[in-house]
């Protein structure tokens, strides 16, 4: 049995943050020619797809989510041409690329905001007058007010920092300037796209205070989520079905319920929706369960994640907050066996091939992040995760820079031991183990149902079945009984007799009767 389906569906998509991956010119931050060198790596890996993080042109406020032209590259990253040549040798090696795109807001130094601060256009961006005080009480997500005003004494809207301002969706100029940026990347050869702060871009009619609890990712809020936002999704799936080859977007998208999220993934709107509750949840086998029940119940096309560029990497999550915890990686490695036997596709953040855990200790003259700046320091903010990858060498710059150059954040000593040079043929190794995985996975792909069957299990763990594959994953103290089974595809760590120790995570061959 071997059922065709898109690509997307059941992809392992690997995000690429761009700064942090491979840096080929030797100025300390990553870049196009970086990334296209390390292109073997990723295939031998046995991912799918790429998603490479915005790479356009930007003052990096925001690490390129500040985008000052969408059609060029930024000269910190390489040229067009240095993207043809990336995106052309992907493709040979079977790897699909998928590229960012930023439509809530651009950066202050885009040619239409510099064109509204000199008054021309600003019906492009969000501007009202407001006196003293700005025209309501929204907060920036990166702290502070989200309004700063202009030298003429309007105020303009930014739910990110002020280099970052909101574009008015109710403007079609914006429309129509957005899918010409959507159809030059496809003719460029890309595959999809990831939608940032999908869920934001309309705002409510007359701009409302939020409700005094806080403007959390929610339903009603008058920030988040709004209707509208779907009409723009369902002219961007025309764009994309036009074109050959399966071209998909996924959206970025913050909700509290999984019916809110199954509401962008629709057969006329986005191909998938990050579903970030795994993300946001503790070690928990409840939590766990509970979550998959609710995605699966209400969305078409789930998706997994367990970390990305904006979260306390996972191993760290898991290990009570401590950067290097055996706990916390043992859990990680489980959770990823978990992950990738779930019906839809799989997105794994860099490194975490590695076991990488959150940088905790960098120094606060080395951290760019806006929300540690904006917050006083008291936020630390996500250049934890963003640590430049070790590939080799026992020391900083660990091979992601030519020798002698410093990568645009501290690498730490304790790093050594973790590179991707020292894990390669160790098959005990983070790395060796993330390779099985997805070689079983894909061995497996095409043969497994889309439902999951749940078996009894105590209830701090859980094990489910598709087919012929079960899953257990042990969340609880105690080990747990391991169902009949023919023999062990791969555990998270090594499996012996019937019983499954805790912080671990096995897959089983059960032939079906
Ligand atoms: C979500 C991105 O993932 C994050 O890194 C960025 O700061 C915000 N959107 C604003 O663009």
């Amino acid at each position: 049995m071997h059922m065709e389906i898109p690509w997307w569906r059941d992809a392992v998509v690997y995000e690429i943050y761009v700064r942090s991956f491979a840096d080929a010119s030797g100025d300390g931050v990553g870049d196009l020619p970086g990334i296209r060198q390390r292109l073997p790596y990723l295939a031998e890996l046995g991912v799918d797809a790429i998603w490479l993080t915005p790479f356009y042109r930007s003052p990096m406020a925001d690490g390129g989510y500040d985008v000052a032209d969408y059609r060029d590259v930024d000269p910190l990253f390489g040229t067009l041409s240095d993207f043809d040549e990336l995106v052309s040798e992907a493709h040979r090696l079977g790897l699909r690329v998928i590229v960012d795109i930023v439509p809530n807001h651009s950066s202050s130094a885009h040619e239409w905001f510099q064109a509204a601060l000199r008054g021309e256009g600003r019906d492009r961006y969000i501007f009202r007058d407001g006196g003293e005080s700005p025209p309501n009480n929204w907060q920036s997500t990166f702290s502070g007010p989200a309004w700063s005003k202009t030298p003429d004494g309007q105020w303009y809207l930014h739910l990110f920092a002020p280099e970052q301002p909101d574009f008015n969706w109710r403007n079609p100029e914006v429309h129509s300037e957005f899918l010409d940026v959507l159809r030059f990347w496809l003719d460029r050869g890309v595959d999809g796209f990831r939608i940032d702060v999908a869920m934001g871009l309309y705002k409510a009619e007359g701009l409302p205070d939020t409700p005094p609890e806080g403007q959390a990712f929610k339903a009603e809020s008058p920030i988040w989520g709004r209707p509208e936002v779907h009409e723009v999704y369902r002219d961007w799936r025309k764009v994309l079905d036009s074109y050959a080859g399966e071209r998909m977007a996924i959206g970025e998208v913050w909700t509290d319920s999984a019916e809110d999220l199954a509401l962008y993934v629709r057969p006329d709107e986005l191909h998938q929706s990050f579903n970030f509750a795994w993300l946001e949840a503790p070690w928990s086998g409840p939590a766990f369960k509970k979550i998959i029940d609710d995605t699966l119940a209400a969305v078409t096309a789930p998706t997994w994640v367990l970390s990305n560029h904006d979260v306390v990497r996972h191993v760290t999550r898991y290990g009570d907050g401590l950067a290097n915890s055996t706990t916390g990686l043992a859990r990680a490695r489980a959770a990823l066996l978990a992950m990738l036997a779930l019906p839809g596709s799989a997105y794994l953040y860099q490194g975490e091939e590695l076991g990488l855990p959150e940088v905790k200790d960098l120094p606060p003259e080395a951290r760019q992040d806006p929300i540690f700046a904006r917050s006083k320091g008291e936020l630390a903010g996500r250049d934890g995760c963003r640590v430049p990858i070790p590939w080799s060498g026992v020391a900083e710059p660990y091979g992601f820079s030519p020798e002698g150059t410093r990568p645009w954040l501290p690498q730490p000593v304790e790093w050594a031991a973790l590179s991707a040079e020292r894990q390669s043929n160790d098959p005990g190794s983070t790395l060796g183990f993330y390779q099985e995985a997805l070689r079983v996975r894909r061995e497996l792909r095409g043969t497994l149902p889309d439902e999951i069957t749940w078996l009894d299990a105590p209830e701090e763990a859980l094990i489910f079945s598709r087919g012929p594959l079960t899953c257990v994953i042990n969340c609880g103290s105690e080990p747990v009984r391991l169902p009949p089974h023919e023999r062990v595809l791969i555990g998270s760590a090594p499996v012996e007799g019937h019983l499954l120790l805790p912080d671990t995570a096995v897959w089983l061959h059960t032939p079906e009767a």
